[in-house]
């Protein structure tokens, strides 16, 4: 089987339906993730798969994440669309979002993924401020670069998930590609989205897995020491995160794997153009991209939107 395509948006771009979400190459501290070889052969096997599309960012993993990339696809750069982010900074994600440092910001990223050309530019979880695009240079900055061809769309990972950053990153930016957090867990952006596939804005998917709540594996017991997550939830929300997977779970069609079912229901919506769930082996990555073999059924994706109404976390 090899991945359908979708189109990201109207920026001439065709993403893979399930991408690669970069963050784990190399990640040791953040996601205890793979090291150099596991994370070269993780890319290696996404090609195969028609897993093409790539998401990365300047900071992940120190810039390990960037330059295992570089090195993964050397020789076939024009195999993968890749997607990288401007405004934090290696080592240790220093933030600076200064739109002078933009040109420095994609010549040190061109040079981590030994290539000429970024396909996607996304200024990484701007503040607020920065979102309004009548007010700050950047996406003239972001323009011209278009208009080198150094990047061939630019837009915003937005820093909060809320629906008033995604309509304002729409309606000032001239973005043509966002990216935003939408899983079974979260689905307060579905009706964002669906504002910007209207507009012919394409839609990236991250953490689709709840950053692996998704998987099932974890429980009110689970702890994360050894990598970063241990450090974003207190003992009441990972409690709060269990009680919301075993809810999901008993809506996961028999047969099914939770992760794929999570996959499944992302998408099922037809907004979005692509959706990229981390991988720390190349298991999870084939596991992640078999998602894309059958859809869910219509009544479990009604049953998990209506239980995401519900839900205790957003
Ligand atoms: N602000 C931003 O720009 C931003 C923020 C977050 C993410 N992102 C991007 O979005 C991508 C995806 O988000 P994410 O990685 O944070 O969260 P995610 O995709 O929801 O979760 C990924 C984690 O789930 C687990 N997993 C993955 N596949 C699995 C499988 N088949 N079975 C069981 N467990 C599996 C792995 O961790 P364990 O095995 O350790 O559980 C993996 O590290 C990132 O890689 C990054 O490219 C961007």
């Amino acid at each position: 089987m090899t991945l359908r395509k979708r189109p990201l948006g109207r920026s001439g771009l065709q993403a893979s339906e399930i991408g690669l979400g970069a963050w784990q190459l190399g990640a040791r501290w953040e996601w205890s993730g793979p090291g150099e070889e596991e994370s070269l052969r993780i890319v290696d096997e996404a090609l195969k798969l028609g897993c093409t599309f790539v998401d990365t960012a300047s900071p992940y993993a120190d810039g390990r994440s960037e330059e295992y990339l570089g090195r993964a696809l050397e020789g076939r750069r024009d195999q993968a669309v890749i997607c990288t982010k401007f405004g934090f900074w290696a080592p240790g994600y220093q933030e600076d979002h200064s739109a002078d440092r933009i040109e420095e910001a994609v010549e040190l990223s061109l040079s981590r993924l030994r290539t000429d050309y970024l396909d996607v530019l996304l200024i990484h979880s701007p503040p607020f401020d920065l979102m309004d695009g009548t007010a700050v240079p950047h996406y003239q900055i972001l323009q011209r670069l278009v208009d080198a061809g150094v990047v061939r769309a630019y837009g915003v990972a937005d820093r909060a998930s809320s629906a008033d950053e995604l309509r304002r990153i729409l309606e000032t930016t001239g973005s043509s590609v966002i990216e935003t957090n939408i899983n079974a867990l979260e689905q307060g952006q579905l009706d964002v989205i669906a504002e910007a596939a209207e507009a012919g804005v394409g839609v990236i998917v991250r953490t689709p897995l709840a950053s692996g709540w998704l998987s099932g594996k974890y429980d009110a017991s689970s702890r994360f020491a050894g990598d970063d997550r241990d450090n974003w939830w207190s003992e009441e929300d990972i409690r709060r995160r269990a009680g919301a997977v075993e809810e999901f779970r008993t809506l996961v069609p028999e047969g099914l794997s939770m992760a794929q079912a999570a996959l499944r229901f992302v998408l099922a919506q037809p907004e979005i153009s692509t959706v990229i769930p981390g991988a720390k082996s190349v298991a999870q990555l084939r596991a992640n991209v078999a998602a894309a073999e059958e859809p869910l059924p219509a009544e479990t994706v009604d049953a998990i939107r209506a239980f995401g109404k519900t839900n205790p976390l957003r």
